[in-house]
């Protein structure tokens, strides 16, 4: 996971690579490091935690003064989190930073240390620091790709020779990386937000690409050495879209975006107040000759793929498999050329995800990515692609990217469901006017946030938590769970509503409270009986239903009103309040909101 940086130009190199670090944490903070020229001396500096800890090292034992160098923020893979482990590796004339893993890294260790080479840590990355400096024989690019020869595995490194100072080298094979270009400085990157701040251009490496940045421009070579002609693209975004804009929080501020999210999304996508996605490559024929859909990813991503089943199901009578990419990837699926398999992903960098496109594509499948991250690997790889337009998102916990993936899973359902002839034409027009209702009603719903306060309150002192609902309401619940885990750090379930009664009801207590989601008209009252089977044995209940739902007193001891809308739609709605629920019980436990412990933004290892 990890992010790394790299700097060559006229301004203070340890402060841009600090700075453009600070951008990449949330691919992984449990360390951090830089390495500068200061003359012709690589002065490495790195420590354990969070980037401020690098900051502050830097302070009492002095800042590296140069204008080249590299940095790194960790999320280890190899090796625990330790001054010791942290990048930059260095061999005897060659330091390194590196995205990825090296699977290889043991035998390769074994042959460096019968060559006489010693080993300071125990991460994969000093494995390929060393082996550089083993086929170092004056010519860095022929070292870089001699190396690569012997890796195996995903990397991306930043690369700086003693003998060559003030120039920086990278490579790419699988693991992302960017080579920002300005004026009279070049930059690397992991991603586009850690150069935003001074340049828009960049070069997107491609897998098996050398760089060689110097401050009058970069070179871009291939693994024969032959230079190649790259395509400059620039950013169409600025360093306000990475800024918290006055929020406390990234994550607040993605939760407010939403509407605007939503909108970008959908627009683009809708000719005549219908769906669109011949630019996306799917016409309405290839869509009739569908008679099953897979949809793989990860996490909330994979969430947003439940929710696409149920409505794909419901409206187009199309079959779908939702699997979670690590299981797909390794079940041995049963696919052929007739099948489209969606891969969701925000970053279209997530190592399972990729891998299970790849596994699809090779067993004759169609893929369909729909990806926030543009020109990543996912993206990149799919037959076909829809973006989401979601801007960057920075904090851990995904809202808004998780919003507009099921705004496309929605608008992918109506064409499909159109293609199919389930529904007329004038029925789709009607889906997605409704569907474009969707944002006014979220800001709406925002407005009144406050009560989620109080029900975070109420929260704060649990150990253990249910979520539950039926239908779309339980495909939503499991979003909600999933949020409130991962930032709050308090454990919860989510669990479709009827099947409590045959197990999971024995753990109700008054110390376990439920979120019960009821949205759906003709579910209610079912859910309804099942909040109170909860109820009678003592739960603290929170109700996130609609303000025309009308309910006994006493069935809920908190109630969160949405605004009445269309059932098939309400998802879109009801995904606001769980979001904000975890919010603020992360606050109200003190915990890091958008860097919640142990994870990271983009999962690029297995
Ligand atoms: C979301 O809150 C999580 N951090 C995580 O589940 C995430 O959705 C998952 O890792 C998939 O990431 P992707 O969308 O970038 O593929
Ligand atoms: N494998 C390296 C380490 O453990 C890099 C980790 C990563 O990129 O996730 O330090």
């Amino acid at each position: 996971m990890c992010g790394i940086v790299g700097y060559v130009g006229h301004r203070n190199c340890a402060d841009v690579l600090v700075d453009a670090l600070t951008k990449l944490e949330y691919r992984g903070y449990d360390s951090a490091g830089i390495a500068v020229f200061e003359k012709e001396e690589i002065k490495v500096c790195k420590s354990k935690g969070r980037l401020a800890n690098l900051t502050q090292k830097m302070e009492t034992e002095g800042k590296p003064n140069g204008v080249a160098g590299i940095g790194h923020t960790r999320w280890a893979t190899h090796g625990e989190p330790s001054d010791l482990n942290s990048h930059p590796h260095s061999g005897d004339r060659v330091t390194i930073v590196h995205n990825g893993i090296i699977e290889n890294y043991k035998r390769l260790k074994e042959f460096l240390i019968s060559e006489g080479k010693e080993f300071k840590s125990e991460t994969d990355t000093e494995v390929a620091a060393q082996l550089l400096d083993f086929y170092y024989r004056g010519d860095p690019v022929e070292a870089i790709v001699q190396t690569m020869h012997e890796l195996e595995g995903s990397f991306a490194l930043g690369i700086v020779f003693a003998d060559f100072p003030d120039i920086v080298f990278a490579v790419r094979c699988e693991s992302p990386l960017i080579v920002g270009v300005g004026e009279n400085e070049s930059f690397i990157a992991s991603d586009v937000p850690a150069i935003i701040q001074y340049t828009k251009d960049y070069y997107l490496l491609e897998h098996d690409e050398i760089a060689v940045l110097t401050p009058y421009g970069t070179k871009i070579y291939d693994t024969h050495y032959n230079k190649l002609e790259k395509e400059l693209k620039t950013a169409d975004w600025d360093v306000d879209a990475i800024g918290k804009q006055g929020y406390a929080h990234f994550m607040l501020k993605e939760i407010h975006e939403q509407p605007e999210a939503i909108r970008k999304t959908i627009a683009p996508r809708i000719t005549d107040g219908l769906p669109d996605l011949a630019e996306c490559n799917i016409t309405l024929d290839y869509l009739r000759s569908l008679d099953r859909i897979f949809i793989v990813a990860c996490g909330t991503a994979m969430h947003a793929g439940i929710v696409g089943k149920y409505v794909m199901e419901k409206i187009a009578r199309v079959p779908v498999i939702v699997d979670i990419a690590s299981e797909f990837r390794y079940r041995d699926p049963i696919l052929s050329e007739k099948d489209l398999v969606i891969i969701i992903s925000q970053s279209g960098e997530t190592a399972d995800s990729k891998a299970a496109m790849e596994l699809a594509q090779q067993r004759g499948a169609k893929t369909l990515a729909i990806v926030n991250a543009m020109g990543s690997s996912i993206a990149r790889g799919a037959d076909m692609l829809i973006y989401t337009h979601a801007g960057p998102e920075i904090a851990v916990a995904s809202t808004k990217a998780y919003m507009v993936q099921i705004a496309v899973m929605y608008l992918f359902s109506f064409q499909l469901a159109l293609a199919k002839g389930k529904i007329s034409e004038d029925e789709c027009r009607t889906l997605v006017k409704q569907l474009e209702e969707t944002p006014d009603k979220i800001a709406e719903i925002l407005e009144h946030k406050e009560s989620t306060q109080q029900i975070a309150a109420s929260l704060v002192a649990a150990d253990s938590l249910l979520y539950i609902g039926r239908g779309l309401d339980y495909a939503l619940s499991m979003e909600g769970s999933l949020k409130l885990k991962e930032i709050s750090y308090i454990h919860s379930e989510s669990y479709a509503a009827g099947e409590l009664k045959h197990g999971t009801i024995s753990l109700i207590t008054e110390q376990m409270p439920v979120i019960a989601i009821a949205t759906q008209q003709d579910l209610f009252d079912k859910t309804v009986s099942n909040i109170k089977e909860v109820k009678a044995r003592g739960a603290c209940v929170t109700l996130v239903c609609t303000e025309k739902h009308s309910v006994e007193e006493g069935v809920a001891d908190f109630r969160f009103n949405l605004p009445e809308f269309y059932d098939l739609l309400m998802p879109m709605l009801a995904v606001v309040p769980l979001q904000l629920i975890a919010y603020y019980t992360s606050v109200l436990r003190g915990n890091d909101v958008d860097k919640p412990r142990n994870l990271a933004k983009s999962v690029t290892v297995e």
